[in-house]
Formats: C-alpha cells, structure tokens, sequence
C-alpha cells in the first residue's frame, strides 16, 4: 500500500483527557456492543455534549486506524466516495529550436479514493461527524455500504464498479439535531441503519471531572465553575445552549493566571460573562445578564467569604431572567 493511498488516516492514540464516569462508560460499553457486532453507531445532540470526544474514543477502543470526515453542505458523492482526477499536463520544450514548445496532456484520468472507499476497502474506522451537514443525497452512497456491505462506485477498466466492504470496518456518525442551523434531516432510510444514541449534557459529577482534567484547576474551583454554569444554564435555557465548553474556557484562564473562584475579582467576573453569555446577544441582554453571572458566581463562593455580601435570592433571579428572556 502506497503511502498515498493511505493520505487521511490517523491512528488513534488513548487519550489520558478522557473523562470515563459511570454515565459515560455505559455509553462507551453500549455503543462499543454495537460496534463489535457491525451495527454503526450514531451520537446526536446538542453542541458540546462531548460527541466527536466520543467518537473518536471509540475509534481508539477499535484499533484500527481512523479516517476523519466532516459533513459539507457542498459535498456530493464523489467527495465521499472518489474522483477521477490526476489529469496531468507536461510541457516539452524543445532544447534545438526554442520557438518550438509542445504540450503533452495525459489524458487518462486516474481514479482516486475518497476517504470512505478507502475505510471501505482497508477496514478501516470512519468518522462521520456532523453528517447532516452534508445533504442527504450526497450520503446516499452509504446505503448500500451498511446495508448489504458493498460500496458502488463508478465502472472504470480496473474496477468492477462495485467493492465489497472489509469486516473490520465500522462506521461511527456525529450529529446535531434537526433544528441546528445548517444541518439537513436525514433520509430515513439512512437512520434505520445505524443505531443512535441520544447524548445530552453531562451530569454534574461529569462536568467537574471533565473540567478539572481538561484543565487542571483544583476539584474545589471545578465544582464551583460547574455550579455557576448548571445554574446559568438551567436558568437560560431557553434563550441560549450553555455547554461544558464554557467551563473548560473558565477552566483554562484561572490556572493559566493562577486564579480561584475565591473573592469577587473583576477579572474572574469578566471571564465568566465572557465565557457563558454568547456572542449574539444585544448589549442591553449582555448587561442583564452579565448581573446574573455576578449573582451566581456570588452564590457559589465558600459561605465564610460571601457573608458580607448581599444574600443571594434565588426567586429574584429567577424572576430576572423571566423578564429577560
Ligand atoms: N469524556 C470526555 N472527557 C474529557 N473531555 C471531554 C469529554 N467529552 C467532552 N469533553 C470536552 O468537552 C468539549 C466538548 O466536547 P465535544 O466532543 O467537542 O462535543 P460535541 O462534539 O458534542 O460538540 C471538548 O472540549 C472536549 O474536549
Ligand atoms: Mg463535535
């Protein structure tokens, strides 16, 4: 096998990041049952639900090497499946008489793999994440390949037009739900062969984990960043999709300064607005809001340390944010 033929693969390494609490390992155990036994697996949720983390543990636990494809509303099936290109154009200059130069055009296009043809073939592991973002018939190659394990591709003098799929590939899709902007509601007869798995946000006990790890604050700020967070968010919801996300940010920029969720510091307040409102609220929303951050991060300080500051009325808030939203 040429190097070049194997262009895109990755070989997973475990990652020491990945978080595996109760909640998450049944996923990992569920989905990996129903990878051993050929059935793809599909993870769909809302941004931030630690899909593609997922997927690509899973692609590890399978060891085999990945091939990573990532959904494209421009996408048709040759992106997925090959092209003919290779079309080659060699100019000839002729070294006697100069005014004398000739092209040579090879005209015989050369057939080239795409990603899944190349899994396809190799038994390699295919991420397929966010594929609704690519329109369905452009993934309509994939039914026959979960189907009856064949993937079509174009007659040509060395291909039969047809190769059967190696049993060691598997396939794992990532999508956000039908109501994300730019995605596209997949065919059904799609969805019928894949198993999916409906993540949502992580408990708490995972939250903090994945933030202490991903970012090496103590479990102490972990707990509190996370609080702040499940609270903005439960209060929220409606109006924006707070992720774990926001916490790592948090996460990162305190132990990059060497900071704590410890004392009302204008600088941990800051990151904290800049981390959870998002980017398209009014300036009017921003400020409200931005309060109601200062009311959280308030609350969740050690009680020693918030006692002479005005208690924090959970009802107030909540009726804030009514209005607000
Ligand atoms: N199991 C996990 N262990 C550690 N970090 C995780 C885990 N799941 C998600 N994360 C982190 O949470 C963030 C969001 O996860 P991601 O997989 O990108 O979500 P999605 O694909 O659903 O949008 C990423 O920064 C990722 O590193
Ligand atoms: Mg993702």
């Amino acid at each position: 096998m040429s190097k070049d033929y194997l262009q895109g693969s990755v070989l997973v390494s475990p990652s020491e990041e990945f978080v595996e609490t109760p909640s998450i390992k049944k996923i990992v155990d569920r989905s990996m049952s129903y990878l051993h036994a050929n059935i793809p697996v599909h993870l769909t949720g809302p941004t931030g639900t630690g899909k593609s983390t997922l997927a690509m543990h899973l692609a590890y636990k399978l060891k085999q090497p990945v091939m990573l494809l990532f959904g494209d509303e421009e996408f048709g099936t040759s992106d997925l499946v090959g092209d003919k290109m290779g079309y080659r154009k060699s100019k000839l200059v002729d070294n006697f008489i100069h005014s004398v130069l000739k092209t040579e055009e090879d005209v015989s296009h050369r057939w080239v793999d795409n990603r899944l043809t190349t899994a396809c073939k190799e038994g390699f592991t295919l991420i397929y994440d966010e594929f609704n973002r690519s329109r369905p018939e452009a993934n309509n190659a994939l039914l026959s390949v979960l189907e009856e394990g064949i993937l079509t591709i174009p007659p040509s003098e060395e291909e039969t037009g047809y190769i059967k799929v190696h049993p060691n590939f598997r396939i794992i899709f990532t999508s956000n739900p039908y109501e994300y902007a730019g995605v596209h509601k997949t065919q059904d007869a799609l969805l019928d062969r894949m198993v999916s798995i409906h993540l949502d946000y992580f408990d708490e006990v995972t939250e903090r984990a994945i933030v202490a790890t991903r970012t090496g604050v103590t479990s102490e700020d972990a707990m509190k960043i996370v609080g702040i967070l499940r609270d903005f968010r439960l209060m929220t919801s409606s109006a924006q999709a707070i992720s774990i996300r926001a916490g790592i940010i948090i996460g990162k920029i305190l132990k990059q300064k060497g900071m704590h969720i410890e004392r009302v510091n204008p600088f941990v307040t800051d990151i904290c607005t800049d981390a959870l409102i998002s980017g398209r609220h009014n300036n009017e929303t921003r400020e409200k809001m931005r309060r109601i951050v200062i009311d959280l991060i308030q609350k969740h300080l050690q009680d020693d340390l918030v006692a002479h500051l005005p208690a924090y009325d959970e009802q107030e808030t909540a009726h804030r944010l009514e209005a607000l939203i």
